[in-house]
């Protein structure tokens, strides 16, 4: 199976691996796992005053589309406010990386990370 620059770029130098304190303020994990394969995700964000989010770290225990999906969307959701972030698509992760049709399920896992860091993010903050 050939795979794209992109993609091997991600996954041999990916962005943004390591972890927050989960108590530090406006920090915020998703922790998601693939029932296909069970790769597990863990992403978290840290979002700002305003809404925005500022930084974000991944680790995943899984196979090298999941990683670089998780890289890719922690380098997409910096700068974004929580609504624009819930509206990144796994289908334009997949066309980013010009993933296989067997590793779609790779880029709904970073999809679904991000939505659970974010409903994580406003459970702690109350809404
Ligand atoms: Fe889990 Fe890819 S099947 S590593
Ligand atoms: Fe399962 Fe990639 S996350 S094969």
């Amino acid at each position: 199976m050939a795979y794209s620059e992109k993609l091997l770029d991600h996954y041999e130098h990916p962005r943004n691996v390591g972890s927050f304190d989960k108590d530090e303020e406006g920090v915020a994990t998703g922790m998601v796992g693939a029932p296909a394969c069970g790769d597990v995700m863990k992403l978290q964000i840290k979002v700002g005053k305003d809404g925005v989010i500022k930084d974000a770290k991944f680790k995943t225990y899984g196979c090298g589309s999941a990683i670089a999906s998780s890289s890719l969307i922690t380098e997409w959701v910096k700068g974004k406010t929580l609504e624009q972030a819930l509206e990144i698509k796994n289908t334009q992760i997949a066309e980013e990386l010009a993933l296989p049709p067997v590793k779609i399920h790779c880029s709904i896992l970073a999809e679904d990370a991000i939505k659970a860091a974010v409903a994580d993010y406003r459970k702690k903050q109350g809404e």
